[in-house]
Formats: C-alpha cells, structure tokens, sequence
C-alpha cells in the first residue's frame, strides 16, 4: 500500500496540468468502486456539512490562526482566543480534522495540512463566502424552480433561480454590488477565479495584432473589467504597447480597482447594457462576461458594442469553449451555477458563432490557452 500510494504520489508531481486531472478522476472513480452504498449516500448528504464547517471555520479566523503556528495549536488556545466554546470549537474541529481539512496531533491539539494553507489564502476564502453566502440558496432552490417550471431550460434573468431564492426582482448584480461586504467578496474572489490557470495573454497575439497602433487611439477597453485585475494582467504582459487602457465596471468595483490597475489606467464607469462610449478601440475585452447572461442579453450587450466598433476593432470574449461531448467536472460546475445565478450558460464554439452572426459579427480566430480547462479567447470582428 504504501509503495503504490508513493507512486502515485510520484506520477501527480511530474504529471502536467492534464495528466493531474486525470489522474484526480481516476483516484476518484476508484474511491466511488470501493464504496459501500451507506458511504456514498453518507459522502453526498454531509457534502454542505463540510463546507458550512469551514464556514464556520473562516468566520473563527481558525485556518489562519493554525498555519500561522509553529507548533500545534490546542483547543483551549484557540477558545479563549476567540471567546468560543472549547466543547463546540472541538467538535467542529474534529470534523475538519476527520475531513482531512486540518490535521489532529494528540487530543484536542490541531496541526495545519496542505488543504488549510489552501483555505487560507484570502482570495480562496472570498470565493468560499461567495459560494457559501451566495450561490448556496440558488443550490438549494433549483430543484423546486425545475419541477415547478417543467423541467425547461431556465432563461428569465428577473425570475430565474437567484430571484425566487431570494425573493427578489433584481438582477443579480444588483443585488451583490447592492451590500459592500457581498460587492468586496465577490470583486476579490474575482482574483482567484481560474486563478491558478494560464492567462490569455500569453497566448493570443496582442503585440502581433496592434503593432503600430497610434498611441492616442484606445488600444484596450476591458469592459465590465470588475476591480481590474485582467487589466492588470495585460499592463504587466504588455507595459510597452501603444494606446490607451480602459477599465470599465459598475461603480463599486471601479473603485475597488484603485488600488489594483496602474495609474495610467483609465477607470470608468461603464453600464454595457448602455452604447459604448469609447469608439475605435483595437480590443474590447469582455472575460466572463456573457457566461453571466442569457442569450438575450448577450446580444444587447454585443448591439451596444458593435456601433463603436470600426474595421480593425475585435470582441475579444474570454470565456470557456465547451467540446462537444465529455465536458469536465469544472466546466459543468460553472455552466450549471450559471444556470443557478442568472440562468445563462458556458458555451460551445458553435453557440458563440450564433451570438456573434446575431449582431452580425464573425468569429476571426479562437484561441485555446488553458489545455484541459476549455478557456479559450474568441475574437469576433465586423
Ligand atoms: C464574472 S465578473 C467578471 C469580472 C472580470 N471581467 C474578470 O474576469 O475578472 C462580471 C462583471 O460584470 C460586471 N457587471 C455586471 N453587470 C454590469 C453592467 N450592467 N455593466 C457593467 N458591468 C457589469 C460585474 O460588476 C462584474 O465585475
């Protein structure tokens, strides 16, 4: 046993992003052979059980306090440092420690494994508030709104999912961006988001396409950019191009990118559902944008875009392309919260060529950039 767990242990460390996944799917397929029936039926109904612990867990500040520790913290410690319980803080802790979250070292003592430096990473934690805070409710709505809809697909982005799960008329940015504390974690989970993957812009050729682009011309219009951190992205890329860069946003996350983009950013606030007021731009960067919208509103989106276009402007959409068959477990974990949030879609090749011949645009080129994550870049021209 301890030969073959070394090996594998051996074949992840080598292994690249996509020999990795597969090899995760694999380890997994063999714990789901290995099951008994009450083990599966045991994993599937504490899965929210799990993560309200760690829930818990990050409003205690409990992973940071155990990996900031040289030594293994006791419960007592940790008690009479946030004024908790010890018998309630030991019981949650056991849990995480029996889930392999952080790791048990003698009787009421806790040690740190690679899943809790994980957990403490504050852009991981900010998704896990959004996820646990957030999405959770639309989860937990869904089955209800499908038989009650009749099992269609949903497509109402005013009573979709997110609207009957919290009882509201509003779409659901204006409900995130309507409380700070929801806005701040949603804008900053934006940063872990696909955080680990390749960037496209080391992939699409950005330097190639817009070699001498006059200087005063806007070059980069990142449009609902959120707090910037694709922006970023591209000045640290690209720092010599010529043109002008544009964060474009609602007004919470336009001041949230302050402290994210360069100063010769342009930060403004944009609605995209209103016309583009920057003409003529080389790239209009929407990443994850159209994900969060149904068919209908994409093409709005993209109507408003199209007039400021001129022949050399592209749509440059930064989304998953979804294969056609034996799409992964991530991709169709985003397409269905999608589904949950704001009753859109990820889609596939031949779905973004629709969107664009809607508004009488044509897919120029893809370019795939995160093997095994379907990310890819659609540049959409006149
Ligand atoms: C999924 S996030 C993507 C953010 C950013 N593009 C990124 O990839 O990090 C969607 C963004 O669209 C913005 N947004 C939503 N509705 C908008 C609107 N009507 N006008 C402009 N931005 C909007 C949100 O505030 C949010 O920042």
């Amino acid at each position: 046993m301890e030969s073959l767990i070394a090996k594998i242990q051996q074949e992840a460390a080598s292994a690249n992003y996509v020999e990795r996944k597969k090899l995760l799917d694999t380890l997994r397929d063999l714990q789901y052979s290995i099951e008994a029936p009450e083990e599966a039926m045991q994993r599937v109904i504490h899965m929210n059980l799990h993560f309200a612990s760690i829930r818990t867990a990050l409003d205690l500040n409990l992973f940071n306090d155990i990996i900031d520790s040289a030594e293994p913290l006791t419960v007592d410690h940790l008690a009479a440092k946030h004024s908790a319980d010890p018998l309630l803080l030991v019981r949650i802790l056991r849990y995480l420690a029996s889930l392999g979250v952080i790791k048990e070292t003698g009787r009421d003592t806790f040690t740190s494994t690679p899943y809790t430096y994980n957990l403490a990473k504050p852009e991981i934690q900010a998704g896990l508030y959004v996820y646990f805070d957030m999405c959770n409710q639309t989860f937990a709505e869904m089955p209800r709104y499908l038989k009650e809809t009749g099992y269609k697909n949903p497509t109402s982005f005013t009573d979709g999912i997110f609207q009957r799960a919290y009882k509201t008329d509003l779409h659901t940015f204006a409900w995130v961006h309507g409380d700070p504390v929801r806005s701040a974690h949603f804008n900053h989970f934006m940063k872990a988001q696909r955080g680990s993957q390749a960037k496209c812009f080391g992939f699409y050729p950005f330097d190639e396409e817009s070699k001498g682009w006059p200087s005063e011309k806007p070059l980069f219009v990142d449009v609902g950019g959120g707090a910037g951190y694709q922006t970023a992205a591209f000045k640290e890329q690209f720092p010599n191009l010529p043109g002008r860069v544009v964060l474009q946003d609602l007004p919470e996350p336009v001041e949230d990118a302050k402290s994210v983009v360069p100063e010769d950013v342009e930060r403004m606030v944009h609605n995209f559902f209103g016309p583009q007021p920057i003409k003529g731009a080389k790239y209009y960067y929407l990443r994850m944008i159209l994900h969060d919208h149904t068919d209908e509103n994409s093409i709005k989106i993209l109507s408003n875009l199209v007039p400021a276009m001129d022949k050399d402007s592209l749509i440059l959409l930064d989304e998953m392309v979804l294969p056609s068959e034996h799409v992964d477990e991530a991709s169709t974990q985003m397409d269905l919260t999608m589904m949950t949030f704001h009753s859109s879609m990820e889609r596939s090749e031949e779905q973004w060529a629709k969107l664009a011949a809607a508004v009488g645009l044509k897919i120029k080129k893809v370019v795939m950039y995160a093997p095994g994550f379907n990310l890819g870049v659609v540049a959409c021209g006149l």
